[in-house]
């Protein structure tokens, strides 16, 4: 226990450490008219620190003398490396803006009397606008735009291959909002849990023997509250459910026991519901009776089919993945009863962390995510912002000011009541 978690404590400390400002911290005296020395930080900051104010005195701003240039193109995998330099007294800080945020752990920079360099590992997600600040304590100056575009992906635009295999390109998904992704760097993990488990939530699923299939789902928090003569399901909890995009290309385990009992077969095995999007998996084999049936699931598309039977694009589960609401696992009777299982569900998922041992992921993508949005495939709302159900499948992440506006326009014409977020 205790080496694993000195382990883990490493590894964080390893990813913490990965985005660098390599300038050098160290005490830059500032010598006062009279002498005495104070920090060359505070250095025309608008305060006296000197007695006699010298600190204050002959102060200019920042001044761009060399910038990169407006265009650049990097090959994938290589090093780019800008410079931006500024004059000023005290001489500026150099910091770099990538598309307007400070750039990645790809990244290392150092700002030195004015000049700033900064060099990066490009990836494919890399692509986009770059800029340095000079900054001094009261003034700061920023340069123009460098557009950036790394060149050398294996596939098309917009395609990103698997890792180690260079023959299958998958479109990138990034929640519809951005065409640059490449493969995540990525450590297998997994969630498990006991079928029997107090977590696990129980469900009834009506509606799908009608023709088009219309699904009322029931929940029942105790297996006890579900009614008799009905053909339940398990509802996965916690940990299963909502952003789970980084099981993509993953495997869901777990097993079937069967007696010499009937069961309804033509009920599909796991439903999974997200953004108004319902997938169906149905094992075709037949079960064996009186033996425990291992049940293997690739997350695939391939392996899912929609309500009316038609097929599921990648797209399609991804979208499901970017949020499940509802997963259901279908239950089956042993000796003509329903009873939760005592085996354990297993589900593949993805992390930073490389100390399970498990491996690396092949097809979870990364996305270079527009302002707004998080996560690897941009399947979350950064801070300040709030989805809308509207413009995509998987709504829209908009500014609070948005949300503020759009709620404005409606209270002003009928009642407050009548703007609901949904
Ligand atoms: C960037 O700098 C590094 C080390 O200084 C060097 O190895 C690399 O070749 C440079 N890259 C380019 C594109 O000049
Ligand atoms: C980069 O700059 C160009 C030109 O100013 C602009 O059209 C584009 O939207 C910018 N891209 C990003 C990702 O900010
Ligand atoms: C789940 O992960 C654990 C380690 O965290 C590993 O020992 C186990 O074999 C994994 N199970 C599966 C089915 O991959
Ligand atoms: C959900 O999808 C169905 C059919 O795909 C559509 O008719 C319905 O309007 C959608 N509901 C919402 C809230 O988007
Ligand atoms: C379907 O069930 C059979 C027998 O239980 C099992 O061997 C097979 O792996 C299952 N197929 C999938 C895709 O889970
Ligand atoms: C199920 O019924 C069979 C006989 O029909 C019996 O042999 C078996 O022990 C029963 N299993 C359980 C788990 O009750």
């Amino acid at each position: 226990m205790q080496a694993v978690l000195v382990a883990s404590i490493i590894i964080w400390f390893a990813i913490l450490v990965e985005t660098v400002d390599k300038t050098p911290l160290r005490y830059r005296p500032f010598r006062c008219r009279n002498g005495w020395s104070v920090s060359q930080t505070v250095r025309c900051d608008g305060f006296r620190h000197c007695v006699d104010g010298s600190d204050e005195e002959n102060c200019s701003p920042p001044v761009l003398l060399e910038q990169p240039a407006p265009t650049i193109t990097a090959i994938v995998g290589t090093v780019m490396n800008l410079t931006c330099t500024a004059a000023g007294i005290p001489p500026p800080i150099i910091e770099w803006k990538m598309n307007g945020k400070q750039p990645e752990a790809n990244c290392d920079w150092v700002s030195e009397d004015g000049n700033g360099h900064l060099s990066c590992r490009m990836r494919l997600i890399d692509s986009g606008n770059y800029s340095c600040v000079a900054r001094q304590p009261k003034a700061t100056v920023e340069s123009s735009i460098s557009i950036v575009t790394v060149t050398g992906n294996v596939c098309r635009d917009g395609y990103f291959n698997q890792v180690g295999t260079k023959k299958t390109c998958m479109k990138c998904f990034c929640s519809g909002v951005s065409n640059l992704c490449h493969a995540a760097d990525l450590f297998r993990w997994n969630y498990t849990m006991e079928m029997n488990s107090w977590k696990m939530k129980y469900a009834v699923v009506q509606g799908l023997n009608l023709n088009p299939k219309q699904l009322t789902i029931t929940v029942y928090d105790k297996f006890k509250d579900v009614p008799p003569n009905t053909a339940p399901y398990y509802r996965l909890p916690f940990r299963f459910i909502e952003y789970q995009v980084g099981s993509y290309g993953g495997i869901i385990r777990y097993k079937i026991e069967i007696d010499n009992t009937i069961y309804r077969t033509e009920d599909p095995d796991i439903i999974l519901i997200g953004y108004n999007t319902t997938l169906l998996f149905r094992n075709k084999s037949q079960l064996i009776i009186g033996r425990s049936n291992d049940v293997s699931v690739l997350l695939h598309e391939a392996n899912f089919r929609q309500l009316d039977g038609k097929r599921v694009s990648r797209d399609d589960l991804m979208t499901v993945l970017a949020y499940i609401d509802t997963f259901l696992i279908k239950m089956y009777p042993l000796n003509g009863t329903y009873w939760p299982a005592e085996s354990s569900f297993v589900m593949d998922a993805s992390t930073q962390l490389g100390y399970h041992g498990l491996g690396k992921v092949a097809r979870v993508e990364e996305c270079r995510c527009p302002h707004g949005y998080r996560g690897t495939s941009c399947e979350r709302c950064d801070v300040g912002y709030n989805r809308v159900y509207r413009f995509l499948r998987t709504g829209a992440c908009m500014p609070w000011e948005w949300h503020r506006a759009e709620y404005m326009k409606v209270s002003t014409t009928t009642t407050m009541r009548n703007y609901h977020y949904v």
